[in-house]
């Protein structure tokens, strides 16, 4: 039975932002950089679900040296303010002690970055060794907040983007192997 959430958009009403091919030589260089980078270091990537997660499984397949791996989700509180202004809470926290460890957070996309902000300050707190973040895609003339990001995939220009872990507001389309943009109808 045909899902009607999906007539909202549909695979010929998406544009390609960026191809499979593009995406996945850049994530072979910002692995190769990080191979560079946390040779002969411990250090431990960690995951913001739920986007992100396409993202890593491919990047940390092609980081050629041992690392550790870990996941959190976060939340925007929803009272009335949007999103970009809402205070971030954690609902799934990490397993690991990350104190005194190397800790690279890797990220879908960076908008306003509050919500990087907010779970930057959380893990500052709990005393790592080293705190970099890489991400995706950055939409930076979106950026609200003043934060410092160390790896990033692709620069991309203020369009509601879907794909490789991104969802729509129904929350599918995280699966196509491409960021798509959606056609206005
Ligand atoms: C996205 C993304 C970041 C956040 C960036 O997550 O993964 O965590 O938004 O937005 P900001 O810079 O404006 O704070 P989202 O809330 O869409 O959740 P999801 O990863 O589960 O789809």
């Amino acid at each position: 039975m045909p899902n009607p959430l999906l007539d909202t958009v549909t695979n010929n009403n998406i544009d390609t932002l960026i191809e499979p091919r593009s995406l996945q030589e850049r994530i072979t260089e910002l692995a190769n950089e990080i191979t560079i980078d946390y040779q002969n270091q411990e250090f431990i990537l960690v995951c913001i679900l739920r986007g992100g997660v396409v993202f890593l499984t491919d990047l940390m397949r092609q980081i050629s040296i041992p690392h550790l791996l870990d996941f959190m989700a976060v939340s925007s509180y929803t009272d009335g303010r949007t999103k970009s202004e809402g205070r971030v809470r954690i609902t799934m926290d990490l397993l690991t002690d990350i104190e005194d460890f190397n800790v690279l957070l890797v990220e879908d996309i960076i908008d306003t970055g509050h919500t990087l902000k907010q779970v930057l300050e959380l893990l500052n707190s709990r005393s790592p060794k080293s705190l970099r973040v890489c991400t995706l895609l950055d939409k930076h003339e979106r950026r609200e907040v003043d934060i410092k990001i160390d790896y990033v995939g692709f620069q991309i220009p203020d369009k509601f983007v879907i794909g490789f872990g991104l969802d729509d507001e129904n929350g599918y389309w995280r699966n196509l192997p491409y960021i798509g943009v959606a056609r206005p109808q």
